[in-house]
């Protein structure tokens, strides 16, 4: 797919925003996270060494069962979400010592467009939760092709948003506490790849191919109660891992 030049703030990589919530509201996302049932080791893809995560993933229609769901979401999702946007994959991440992310395009809905690739996020926003003070590494570098065109320090509530075609990698993470991010990447589809991404579900990995799906009050035609990841996800995502790194 042709790569996206739809610059967003001029020729700026990114937009960042200090305290952009109020420090309240920044531990009752914190403790959500931490305290999920959903949180397990995010080892779907090598990239992600050394982190523990979930990921909801919802079309525009799907955000009110999103926050029945994860009320703690809420002033996020009305901070961040794009209106032009119609499919998401919001990613809460607890990295730990020793984690990095491997340079990579965001392409988190590949696995439900295959065969098709889905386009680049529009945008990708990443709030930084938690950032234990020490933490060395850590930093969002972001890049297009192979020159930089940005760093990003993190500290606790930090919002940035990046132009989703970038390339983009974390540095490695050395702090003797867990940094919990909040990411969210925003789609626009095409009709033919809106109909299959679902309304609402969630994916917890903790194992390679294994996923639970959130219990639904309202089950809807999208929506499988019990996906199994099928060996063409499977290579999509290995595909993902092995383009990406
Ligand atoms: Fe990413």
């Amino acid at each position: 797919m042709a790569e996206s030049w739809a610059f967003e703030w001029g020729l700026q990589p990114y937009v960042a925003r200090r305290d952009a919530f109020p420090p309240g509201y920044l531990s009752r996302v914190s403790k959500a996270i931490r305290e999920s049932k959903y949180l397990a080791d995010n080892n779907l893809n090598y990239r992600f060494s050394g982190t523990l995560g979930y990921s909801v993933i919802f079309r525009d229609v799907g955000r009110a069962r999103v926050l029945e769901n994860f009320p703690e979401f809420d002033k996020y999702l009305e901070r961040v979400l794009d209106p032009r946007c119609n499919a998401f994959f919001l990613n809460p991440l607890v990295t730990s010592e020793g984690a990095r992310v491997a340079p990579h395009v965001d392409r988190s809905l590949r696995s439900l467009t295959i065969p098709d690739e889905p386009p680049n996020p529009l945008k990708v926003s990443v709030l930084y939760v938690e950032v234990p003070s020490g933490m060395r590494g850590g930093r969002l570098i972001l890049y297009h092709r192979l020159l930089p065109l940005g760093w990003v320090t993190p500290r606790a509530n930090l919002l940035v948003t990046f132009q989703g075609f970038l390339r983009h990698e974390v540095t490695r993470v050395s702090s003797d506490r867990p940094r919990i991010s909040l990411v969210c990447e925003q789609y626009v589809l095409d009709e033919r790849l809106y109909k299959r991404i679902p309304e609402f579900t969630v994916r917890s990995m903790s194992s390679f191919g294994l996923f639970f799906e959130a219990e639904m009050k309202r089950p809807s035609p999208q929506m499988t109660v019990a996906e199994k990841v099928t060996e063409e996800q499977k290579q999509a995502l290995l595909q993902e891992g092995s383009q990406d790194g």
